[in-house]
């Protein structure tokens, strides 16, 4: 309605020269009014310029004294034209409930009838003049019909007796705008089938490029799992094949002695690995492959003089969580050596447990990621080689190596790359070359080599996201809201 009644006006009348003024003259409500001009600018169909009114208006009080008379007539109206009265009579005359209040008619009325000097103050009170006028009233009520009274006047009613204030109004005046029309056009929204087909007669609305979509209520992909499948994608394409991972409970025989780690080594303690309680030992091992490995470990072979120890077959029962994915390479390789002998390239990425004290960086169960190739007459400048390959597929060039120890690994290399962020170089895998003690009982033939490599995942996946607690990033206190937020992960591109 109000719509119609601008663009209407618009079309006879150069402009609109007050809104206030125009929707009285409407019938229309000022808000209302408002509204439409707002909309009308934005498509430009109007140009319009604020006005701003400043009027004066009564305050609460002052329409009470409008109403009642000032409260320094009442108080001269109570005081005897003859003789007088005292203060506590009049208190009880003008006040009896709320004298104690600063704004009584008693209080007040006692202060104006003083300055105005109409009657005389002190314990007793009597009248200095017989006929007084109510000055105030008179001009608050023309205030409230509209009319503004002198200066001064309007001074002392709005600043010394706050009896008046100031509203302010804002409008607007309006003219023509570029695009206007006598009706407004609405826009079609929608490709429907309908607005297609009168396409001639509508006016579509523009795309809007920049407006956002509704977010998308699915599923997200955890960052691991992100910079998991990147690695993944690396490893596919070198031409490894993934190994089963599919058995976090492992047998401490695949998940130790078979890769030659003596039963007393520290890393076999409770303090470092999660054994089980039910079922506490593994059902079935390859007797035979035991039996090779028993002597490995107690008396040599292979051109190696053993441990020395006795080998206890309870020991390799025990069932435990596998604390590296290496317990997965060993058996693959078993399995290997159980048919004619073909090169092999080897990865996995899962799951390990280890029963660490829980901090920042550590957590009691993280991903290995593992690669390994095994073929006739690898060496060790085979196994940097790959290392460059692999690591410079994620964008790491900058290798160097450390001697290490493992006791499956001879010779064992730990990786380290310069950090450019720290400054620093930094540890990122733990690499080697399997020993004859644990590839020869399998059955390999002689110079098969296997060369083989691991990291975390963790470590690139918090460098990637730039997550320095794993708790943010793994476990039970993770924001679900980072997993929504993340972006899509970016291994090797800087
Ligand atoms: N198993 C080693 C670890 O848990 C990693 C590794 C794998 C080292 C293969 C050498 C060869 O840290």
């Amino acid at each position: 309605m109000a719509e119609e009644a601008i663009l209407g006006y618009l079309l006879d009348n150069e402009e609109i020269t007050d809104s206030g003024q125009f929707s009285d003259e409407h019938n229309l409500n000022h808000d209302e009014v408002v509204n439409v001009i707002k909309r009308l600018h934005a498509f430009r169909y109007i140009d319009c310029q604020n006005i701003k009114r400043v009027s004066s208006v009564l305050t609460d009080e002052g329409k009470k004294y409008a109403a009642e008379g000032s409260p320094e007539v009442h108080y001269f109206l109570a005081v005897p034209a003859e003789g007088s009265i005292s203060k506590d009579e009049l208190q009880k005359k003008l006040s009896p409930c709320d004298w104690k209040s600063k704004t009584s008619v008693f209080r007040i009325g006692s202060i104006y009838a003083v300055i105005n000097k109409w009657v005389e103050g002190g314990k007793q009170v009597s009248r200095k003049v017989q006929h007084v006028e109510d000055k105030v009233k008179n001009l608050l009520l023309q205030i409230q019909e509209g009319m503004e009274p002198d200066e001064e006047s309007l001074n002392y009613l709005k600043t010394t007796r706050r009896l008046v204030e100031e509203k302010v109004w804002k409008g607007y005046s309006v003219k023509k705008g570029p695009n206007y029309a006598p009706k407004r056009m609405s826009f079609a929204t929608d490709l429907s089938r309908e607005n297609l087909q009168n396409w001639k007669e509508l006016e579509f609305k523009e795309y809007n490029f920049n407006a956002k979509g509704q977010p998308v209520d699915a599923g997200h992909v955890h960052p691991l799992l992100k910079v998991r499948k990147q690695f993944k994608d690396i490893f596919l394409q070198m031409g490894f094949e993934e190994m089963p991972t599919n058995n976090f409970v492992e047998s401490s025989f695949w998940n130790f002695d078979a890769l030659f780690q003596p039963q007393q080594h520290p890393a076999r303690d409770s303090h470092d690995t999660f054994f089980l309680k039910a079922p506490s030992t593994t059902r079935e091992l390859p007797e035979d492959y035991v039996e090779r490995v028993k002597q490995v470990h107690e008396s040599g072979g292979y051109g190696s003089r053993g441990y020395n120890y006795d080998w206890k077959r309870e020991e390799a029962n025990k069932n435990l969580l596998r604390t590296h994915t290496t317990a997965v390479s060993s058996r693959m390789l078993y399995a290997l050596a159980k048919k004619p002998f073909t090169p092999k390239k080897y990865f996995s990425i899962d799951r390990v447990f280890r029963n660490e004290a829980v901090d920042r960086t550590h957590l009691a169960e993280f991903h290995q990621i593992e690669g390994l190739v095994c073929d006739h007459g690898l060496t060790l400048g085979d196994l940097i080689g790959v290392l460059q390959d692999f690591f410079s597929r994620l964008g790491i060039s900058n290798l160097r190596f450390k001697p290490a120890y493992n006791p499956y690994t001879e010779p064992s290399m730990e990786i380290f790359s310069y950090h450019e962020g720290l400054g620093k170089w930094v540890e990122i895998g733990n690499s080697g070359m399997f020993r004859p003690e644990m590839l020869l009982p399998m059955g390999l033939p002689e110079d098969v080599r296997v060369i083989a490599w691991g990291l975390s995942l963790e470590r690139p996946t918090m460098i990637l996201y730039e997550i320095d607690n794993i708790r943010d990033l793994f476990g039970h206190k993770v924001d679900l809201g980072l997993i929504k937020r993340n972006p899509i992960c970016r291994i090797g591109i800087e």
